[in-house]
């Protein structure tokens, strides 16, 4: 499984731009320019997430950011939790993918993929999926989810009104940051790929990646998508926003280390 993967995406997640903002009300950093450095530097597209409770990116943002990816040719991935409020803002912005996530107003960041054990939040995200696709039939949806078994029977039950699932990679990330194994991970993630790809799905990560979290899975190939946003922008304190999204571009496709 080695070779050059020109085809698996980087999705630039520019919340933490937004964050930043947010913690001083200036106008400044600029959302929009971090879309624009990112998208000039290797992003694939870019990944806003409209909270309920308007943490960081705000309506205006994502007006902005859409325009800037439709100049760029580029793509936009608008996450956002299942409500009613988010459903119609989905629906009037016809954006290139939804990737539907839960969301507690307590929790810091998203802490797990969608809870599929539960048949009323599967029912909810089906009627949600069928809604946006009635109203921007090409929008793609993905839902974020964990990767165990019983999970990927639900997503494959309600595989008509998808398009991809997005892994949630916080606890392998979380391993590979501590040095511990990560072995059980990945073989999950790979009874997982075969399972959804076999259905004709896109097999998209994302939470808590790093370069080097990055590698191991790019490596072997594992998603034709990865998400990434907390440790570019981290990053990018030292080394420049350009210069960290190009470095996990090469990553990805298999150029150098990253360097
Ligand atoms: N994908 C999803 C669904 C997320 O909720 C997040 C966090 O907003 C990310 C990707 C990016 O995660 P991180 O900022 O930890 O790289």
């Amino acid at each position: 499984m080695s070779g050059l993967n020109m085809s698996a995406r980087l999705g630039v997640n520019i919340d933490h731009v937004a964050t930043l903002r947010q913690a001083r009300g200036e106008a400044y950093p600029s959302v929009k320019k971090a879309a624009e450095v990112s998208i000039d530097h290797g992003a694939d597209q870019i990944t806003i997430h409209l909270r309920g409770d308007r943490r960081h990116i705000q309506d205006y943002d994502v007006d902005a950011v859409h325009e800037v990816v439709k100049e760029k040719n580029s793509l936009l991935n608008f996450e956002i939790g299942a409500t009613r409020e988010m459903i119609l803002k989905a629906k009037a912005l016809k954006p290139d993918w939804v990737c539907l996530v839960p969301e507690k107003r307590e929790e810091r960041t998203t802490e797990g993929g969608l809870n599929l054990g539960d048949p009323k939040v599967v029912e909810n995200l089906k009627i949600a999926c069928e809604e946006i696709k009635e109203s921007s039939p090409l929008t793609k949806i993905s839902l974020f989810v964990e990767s165990d078994q019983k999970t990927m029977d639900t997503v494959i039950s309600i595989k008509q009104v998808i398009d991809a699932i997005e892994i949630h990679t916080g606890e392998y990330a979380i391993d590979v940051n501590k040095n511990h194994e990560i072995k059980h991970h990945l073989d999950q993630y790979l009874v997982a790929k075969k399972m959804i790809e076999g259905e004709g799905l896109g097999f998209h990560a994302g939470h808590g990646l790093t370069d080097v979290s990055l590698k191991y899975l790019a490596d072997i190939d594992l998603f034709s998508e990865y998400n990434i946003g907390h440790w570019i922008i981290a990053q990018s304190v030292f080394d420049g926003l350009g210069t960290t999204v190009r470095k996990l571009k090469n990553i990805i496709q298999k150029n150098s280390s990253g360097e």
